[in-house]
């Protein structure tokens, strides 16, 4: 299969999404991307077995160096970051080598961090293995690692050289992952693209099997909204917000629950459904089409209740959010579906109400 490119345009330049099968071995497409001579590849144990060969035979005439790190987000922290430095100076990497991140979220967010932070800055190159990273994490440059109180804390724009999306590797993903990745797929169509819910809704079963056709078409589709948007709003001063829905409730069920117990797919998941609830509460969306946002949510396997952590607890967690603005929260709220906005004009007594009827009064 010959892969699809799409292109993300940033302050400083440009880079390709490339989406397709046996792209990890093709040495023509990793050579155009790397030009470094000393590569350092970030993965996680299970993925570098599954897949470390391909992507060495794709670039046999380099001196590969890798580092290993634990799988889950309880991993992606300071020590992780630290890890990788401590990786690449063992190795004796100058500023002309490159990191490349094998692997998910967890694994893209470390690399491109330790990436923008080695020698102040080093190359790295995006290859996603699961669906999550495929169709959002390895796309715009946000790299970080979390902090005990609250997701993603630590961080900074980091652009990679490139973004290699192999479909192939979602056939080893686990159900349970893949389910989570189609959480930031239905993100999409909510936000933005009420044709592509619809899509989703007639072929998710197909996406479920893993048919590489939807799946292509799925995390294309997904990709190119993310294209559009980082390429317009890079640093999130405005619209790149919007690819949060669900985010500010899903990051406080993650932080709250213990990092690794709740995928970031399905807390984002159960936090779009409290986007909806709340977007029907102020009117905008009714009751069937928040019925029908559920509806797909669970027929994907994924969550639509957060856990019980309590109002209290849940606004204490959401008001470090990075999209706090003069001590205010705002939210990425539906007006309709297709069509999301950023906003921290809604009632307090309509959040707190809705975070003690579904996440509960205590906490
Ligand atoms: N995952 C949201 C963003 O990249 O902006």
């Amino acid at each position: 299969m010959n892969p699809t490119r799409l292109e993300v345009t940033h302050a400083n330049g440009r880079y390709p999404i490339m989406v397709g099968s046996g792209l990890l071995s093709s040495t023509s497409l990793l050579s155009d991307l790397l030009p470094a001579k000393d590569l350092m590849v970030v993965s996680h144990p299970s993925i570098w077995t599954l897949w470390g060969g391909r992507l060495l035979a794709g670039l046999a005439d380099r001196r590969i160096h890798h580092h290993l790190v634990p799988e889950g987000e309880q991993h992606k922290t300071l020590d992780g970051l630290a890890g990788i430095v401590d990786a690449a100076v063992a190795a004796g990497l100058n500023r002309d080598c490159a990191f490349i991140a094998l692997g998910g979220g967890v694994v893209g967010d470390l690399t491109g961090f330790a990436a923008a932070c080695y020698q102040r800055g080093v190359p790295f190159l995006q290859v996603p293995t699961t669906l999550l990273a495929q169709v959002d994490s390895s796309v715009g440059g946000k790299t970080a690692v979390d902090h005990p109180g609250g997701k993603n804390l630590i961080g900074a724009f980091h652009q990679p050289v490139g973004v290699v999306a192999d479909i192939d590797t979602l056939t080893t993903l686990p159900d349970r992952e893949l389910r989570a990745g189609l959480a930031e797929v239905i993100k999409y169509a909510l936000i933005m693209d009420a044709d592509f819910l619809d899509w989703l809704e007639a072929h998710l079963a197909d996406l479920l099997e893993r048919r590489p056709a939807a799946l292509e078409y799925a995390i294309l589709t997904s990709c190119r909204h993310k294209a559009t948007i980082v390429g317009r709003d890079e640093r999130e001063s405005g619209e790149r917000a919007l690819l949060n829905l669900g985010h500010t409730f899903g990051h406080a069920i993650e932080t709250g629950s213990g990092y690794g117990e709740w995928l970031h797919g399905e807390a984002v998941a159960a936090g779009m459904v409290l986007a909806a609830e709340l977007s029907c509460r102020l009117g905008w969306l009714s009751a069937v089409e928040v019925g029908r946002i559920r509806a797909l949510i669970k027929r994907a396997g994924l969550p639509c209740d957060p856990p019980r952590l309590g109002a209290a607890r849940m606004l204490e967690l959401m008001a470090l959010d990075k999209k706090v603005l003069g001590g205010r929260v705002r939210l990425v709220l539906l007006k309709r579906i297709g069509q999301a906005i950023c906003t921290a004009d809604y009632p307090d007594d309509a959040l707190r109400g809705l975070l003690e009827d579904l996440t509960g009064m205590q906490g």
